[in-house]
This record gives structure tokens, sequence and C-alpha cells, in this order.
């Protein structure tokens, strides 16, 4: 069924903005979000010209094949940084009630189906001043992209075809925003997100190379996260390291796998 305005107005009990085409959610709701939209306020697209992910990559998706939202949440500001975990857990959780069984999360925050990603999210914070305002929490989930002979055919995937059935994707949202209000209430006592976030990671214990925003490559084992969601990785020379972001891919290699 196509998203329209009338049906995702009837079906979310809170403020929804809904646009046919739009640069990036993102920039609306961050434009929201300072002109006070509430708390669990949502804009949601069919389609965007201008999507961001992370470290500077767009995020695009033919209209009618993907979930694409940025909801506004109002976190204390010691919780700032719990946010990709907590996009991460929700939308793993929203899989898993979909039946989905090999679903889990590559560091720091890429949701994986069957190996491959299937969703991006790029949380943005603003600032008034030293106040937090609060932050916008943005996703794109694969539906029915079709990836094949793209140039992430063999590194992305969609719901749709991974589980063999067809989905409305109002139902992914309504439970997609139940899951985000939830784990939203926990957040002045994070250790539960945590836990529900370092269970579903992929790679610990993992021969990984981590590459950085400034391209350079580390190669070493995948040790742990620490409680603020930094990655722990051990190098060869045995020195801890401690990555607050990047891109990681298992093993040994020229070029992480992105997205
Ligand atoms: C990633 O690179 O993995 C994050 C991708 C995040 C994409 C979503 S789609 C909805 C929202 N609006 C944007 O411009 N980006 C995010």
């Amino acid at each position: 069924m196509p998203l329209t305005a009338d049906r995702v107005q009837s079906a979310l009990d809170r403020p929804v903005r809904f646009y046919e085409q739009v640069a990036s959610t993102n920039d609306l709701a961050l434009a929201w979000l300072r002109d006070g939209a509430s708390a669990g306020a949502v804009v949601l697209a069919d389609e965007q010209t201008l999507g961001r992910g992370r470290l500077g990559r767009a995020w695009l998706a033919p209209p009618g094949t993907a979930l694409m939202l940025s909801v506004i949440v109002r976190p204390p500001s010691e919780a700032v940084g719990s946010m990709t975990m907590l996009g991460a857990v929700a939308i793993c959780e929203l899989l898993e009630s979909l039946g989905a069984a090999d679903v889990g999360i590559k560091w720091p925050n890429d949701v994986r189906l069957n190996g491959r990603k299937v969703c991006g999210i790029l949380p943005e914070a603003a600032w008034d001043g030293q106040r937090l305002l609060g932050v916008v929490l943005g996703i794109g989930l694969n539906v029915r992209i079709d990836f094949a002979n793209t140039p992430l055919a063999d590194s992305a995937i969609s719901l749709e075809p991974a589980l063999d059935t067809r989905i409305d994707r109002l139902d992914l949202l309504v439970t997609l925003l139940s899951r985000i209000d939830l784990w939203t209430q926990t957040l002045q006592a994070r250790h539960e997100l945590f836990a529900a976030w370092k269970r579903r990671l992929t790679m610990l214990g993992q021969r990984v190379s981590v590459s950085s925003v400034d391209d350079s490559m580390q190669q070493g084992v995948a040790e742990d996260v620490d409680n603020t969601g930094a990655l722990l990785l051990r190098t060869d020379d045995g020195r801890l390291h401690r990555l607050v972001a990047g891109d990681i891919a298992l093993g040994k290699q020229d070029q992480p796998d992105g997205d």
C-alpha cells in the first residue's frame, strides 16, 4: 500500500509531517525541532533526493521502496551518544518481531539482516549554545529496494525479499515508533539499552579492519566496546585503541565493506 498523508496521520497518535519527496527528512526535522516540535514528532518521506548517511555519504532510495523517517527525541544531554544504540536496537527488535532470524548490528549502528546492511541510522543533535534542544533520529530501512546490478549488490539487502513476504511500511512504522518510545523512557539509566545493543554486535572477538573518518585504516581484534559505545581494537603490537567512529569490516581488507 502506498504511503499517503491521510494513512500516515490516521495511524499515528503524534505530530507527523509526511512528504512524497524531500531533500532529507533529517534537515526538515532539525528545522522543526528548532521551531519547537514536541518529543516523538516524526518527519516521514516516500522519497529523498539528498538523504544523508554517515561519514558524509548519500542515502538514496527510489519512491515506494524504503521507510525513511526522522524522529524528534529530547533525551537528557548525557544520553546524546546513546541515540545510535537506541535506533539500532529498536530496528533489531522490529525485524525480530517479523520473524527475521539472522539480525545483528555492525558497529557502530548498521543493522544487518542475513549478513547484509538493511538499515542505516543517523542521529543529529541540535544545540542552543550549551543547551541541548534535542536529537533527530534519522532512520532509513530498505524495504523493497532492488540492489541487483548495483555496487551494493553484495553488501545491502531489503526486508521483503529477505523475508519473502509483502510488508506494509505503515505497520513497520507503528511498531518501530513504539520501540523507540519505550527505549526513550529508559535513557536516564542506559545499562539495559547498552546491553541490548552489545548483545547484538556481530564482530566482537573477531579480526577486523576499521577505517576512520580520515581514511586511515587499522587492523586488529575487535576486543570489546566501552560503555559509551566506543570500539576497543587490539592491534598486533598489543596496543588497545579506542575508536569512536569508523567503518568496520571482517578480516584484512583494502576497503571496509561500506553501505
Ligand atoms: C548510514 O549511513 O548508515 C545512515 C543512513 C541514514 C539515512 C536516513 S534516511 C532518513 C534520514 N534522513 C536522512 O537524510 N538520513 C536519514
